[in-house]
């Protein structure tokens, strides 16, 4: 049996084709006209906070996916480079968003090592996915990627039963793993850790960000930040 974060990979590689249903409330994701309807008009909330965030310059988008995050970046970004593990889903960005300003990185993000410093760093749906144990080696890579005036925005998932699929189970919430299937019924282990906003902001001050950290009615948890100057 491979390990959680090897089967987090394979998770997502096997998932790469039905990824979207999750974000687009389909098939499995589906939930009904009223819910559904609060979960895009709170992911509009977040696009119109990332729109006035202007996430410009050059830009890391780390785990980048399928690109539902990557077409909104792009047209902030004068270059724009996308990092995931899976050549499945990095196959579909690319296809979807046939943009000369992204350069794809087929890496993964907890042996990678930027050679560029960025003005922005952008991770949807991923600080969830980073084992606890690695959360402040993730945020020292953060750090590293940016330029001195660089800032970071990232958005992920509140715990919320019905952001799942209907024949999912969300584990407790103070469980940092969970079982996910996919449409043919194969199971994989992988890490979820649902943060609040204010322990996560904290958190992320005493780590030396200027850090703000805001979440939607139900369904979205958000944040941006910048490295905190020295001295102050
Ligand atoms: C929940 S998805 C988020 C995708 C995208 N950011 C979005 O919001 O649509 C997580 C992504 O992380 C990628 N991933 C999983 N483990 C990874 C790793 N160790 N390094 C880089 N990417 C990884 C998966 O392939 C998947 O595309």
């Amino acid at each position: 049996m491979s390990s959680i974060l090897e089967q987090q990979i394979e998770y997502y590689r096997a998932r790469a084709a039905e990824y979207d249903q999750w974000y687009l409330r389909q098939g499995r994701y589906d939930r009904g006209p009223d819910l559904n309807q609060r979960w895009f008009a709170q992911d509009r909330e977040v696009l119109e906070r990332l729109n006035a965030f202007e996430p410009g310059g050059s830009v890391l988008e780390l785990a980048c996916g399928t690109g539902i995050w990557t077409a909104r970046l792009l047209p902030h970004a004068r270059a724009l480079v996308a990092v995931d593990t899976s050549p499945e889903v990095i196959a579909i960005n690319r296809a979807r968003l046939r943009s000369a300003k992204i350069s794809y990185v087929e890496a993964d993000v907890f042996s990678w090592t930027p050679e560029l410093q960025f003005d922005t760093a952008f991770f949807g749906f991923w600080l969830s996915h980073v084992p606890p144990e690695r959360f402040e080696a993730f945020w020292s890579l953060v750090r590293r990627a940016l330029k001195p005036e660089g800032r970071f925005f990232f958005v992920d998932s509140r715990y919320e039963p019905t952001s799942t699929a209907k024949d999912q189970q969300l584990a407790s919430r103070m469980a940092t793993t969970l079982t996910r299937r996919l449409n043919d019924g194969r199971e994989y282990q992988i890490y979820k850790i649902f943060y609040g906003a204010e322990a996560l902001q904290h958190r992320l001050t005493q780590l030396g960000w200027d850090a703000e950290v805001n979440q939607t009615a139900d369904y979205f948890l958000y944040g941006w930040g910048k490295p905190k100057r020295s001295g102050r």
